[in-house]
């Protein structure tokens, strides 16, 4: 494929030999499952983060992500071919380097690029010859040859002869049971022919199928088009939902209905907000990005602003089911279920929840919460005021409270429990629609 013992040919033989190290940079939702995989499939690891508590843990053995399982980090704090890290000059030891640092808004909504600039700055201090550097946090197309290859140029060192340079966007969708890492194929661009060939031969070394595409900018747009179909999709049902319910149809119904239809249509469902790290934010990446070149994105912003407004729908939906029961919000005991932004996790990034327990605070109302993934409630971003602790889904709570407002539907919660001894239950996701009709009172939001 390539000239023999240039750093391209040094570097292929090692990722066929699977003698290749390869480091991963930022080691949460996305960057562990992907050292996993990697390990597994052989090569030896080096994991590195800023958080010395997360290195820590897993010198320890310890699994700091619940999902993932304490055996495989068990495994892993054992082997000789593993290296957890906070020391920056540990990189230098890895043939590839795979970058999977936040990408988060900022302030005013515009894209925070400080983790990719940083963490790029940092493998320039190790780059060297025969290395390839893949960068797998979602941003706007134009990110890895834009921001970070001139960062990596300062080195004098070459992209596409020196060292290779790709883009590999990430698709993991954490809690999955039928997907992991290794099974969601994955999408390979390099900045030029010879980076996007040997990343796509690194990757399909541990995961199963690799899609090599034209270059890094189509890795990276096509990242950002499918999480703006979801999030434009969610709005349009989201829409939907108060539309419907002033009609007296059920959208869940609705939707069950439409999805029998074997092409054409894909199941979305409403719900009461967008969080987690990914659809609540990536999409704007592109509108900031958009602007650059005079364009506007009208689609992705009535999008998010039709996503925005669920917390106040749900909010008006607990204030009518209140009023029905000649209730005021203000002094009324809610009892919210589910503090994460999705069945089954633990992760609280952008969650609804968190605004919708300030909107209840800010009308008055005595708010508790139960999660079973999230004991506490405390130090995020936009809620720092907020210290709450999940309660027991006890009896006296539930008979206790006002109203009890689904916000997420775990399978861990006790529905049955919430649908026997709960007095009005708002319920924004569908939860309880297999046990109707429930012993209280019963509201769709
Ligand atoms: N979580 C998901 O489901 C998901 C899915 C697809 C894509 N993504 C994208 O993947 C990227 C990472 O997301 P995540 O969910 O894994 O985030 P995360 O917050 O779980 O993990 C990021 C890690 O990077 C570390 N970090 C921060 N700055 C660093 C630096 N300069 N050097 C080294 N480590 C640093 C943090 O300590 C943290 O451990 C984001 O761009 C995100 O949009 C996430």
């Amino acid at each position: 494929m390539v000239e023999a013992k240039s750093p391209a040919a040094q570097l292929e033989a090692k990722i066929r030999e699977r003698t290749a190290t390869v480091g991963v940079v930022g080691l949460g939702y996305v960057g562990l499952p992907l050292l996993r995989a990697f390990f597994q499939a052989g090569f030896p690891v080096v994991g590195y983060d800023v958080d010395t508590q997360k290195i820590d843990m897993l010198k320890r053995g310890e699994s700091y992500l619940k999902h993932l399982g304490e055996d495989f980090v068990g495994e892993l704090s054992k082997s000789p071919k593993f290296l957890p890290t906070a020391n920056p000059a540990d990189l230098a030891k890895a043939d590839a380097i795979i970058l999977c640092v936040p990408t988060p808004l900022g302030k005013h909504g515009e894209p925070d690029m400080s983790y990719i600039e940083k963490s790029t700055e940092m493998v320039a201090k190790v780059l060297r010859k025969g290395q390839l550097v893949s960068l797998e946090s979602t941003t706007y197309p134009g990110t890895t040859r834009g921001d970070c290859m001139p960062i990596l140029a300062k080195t004098g060192l070459v992209a596409g002869k020196d060292y290779f340079l790709a883009f590999s966007p990430e698709r993991e969708d954490p809690g999955r049971k039928d997907h992991s890492t290794q099974t969601i194929p994955k999408l390979v661009g390099g900045t030029d022919e010879t980076s996007g060939k040997l990343a796509t031969m690194l990757y399909a070394a541990a995961i199963k199928k690799v899609i090599p595409v034209d270059n890094a900018e189509v890795a990276e747009a096509a990242k950002l088009l499918e999480n703006i179909y979801r999030c434009v999709n969610i709005a349009l049902v989201n829409e939907l939902k108060p539309v419907l319910g002033a009609m007296g149809i059920d959208i869940w119904k609705v939707i069950d209905a439409a999805a029998t239809k074997p092409f054409g249509f894909q199941a979305f469902y409403p719900g009461p907000g967008l969080g987690g790290h990914c659809i609540p934010i990536d999409p704007f990446y592109l509108t900031w990005k958009a602007r650059e070149f005079g364009h506007h994105t009208r689609f992705i912003e009535l999008a998010g602003e039709i996503n925005n407004s669920m917390p106040h729908y749900v909010i008006h939906k607990t204030i009518e089911g209140l009023n029905e029961v000649g209730k005021p919000l203000r002094g009324s005991k809610v009892l919210v279920i589910g503090l994460a932004y999705k069945p089954d996790v633990d992760d609280v990034r952008e969650t609804p929840a968190a605004e919708i327990i300030k909107l209840l605070f800010e009308h008055g109302a005595d708010v508790s919460y139960h999660d079973p993934h999230v004991p506490l409630f405390a130090g995020m971003r936009k809620y720092m005021e907020y210290r709450m602790h999940s309660v027991p889904l006890t009896r006296d709570n539930l008979k206790g409270a006002d109203c009890v407002l689904i916000v997420t539907n775990h399978a861990a919660v006790d529905w049955k429990a919430i649908a026997d001894h709960s007095n009005l239950v708002v319920d924004s996701r569908n939860a309880l629609s297999k046990l109707l009709p429930i012993a209280g009172k019963y509201v769709q939001a």
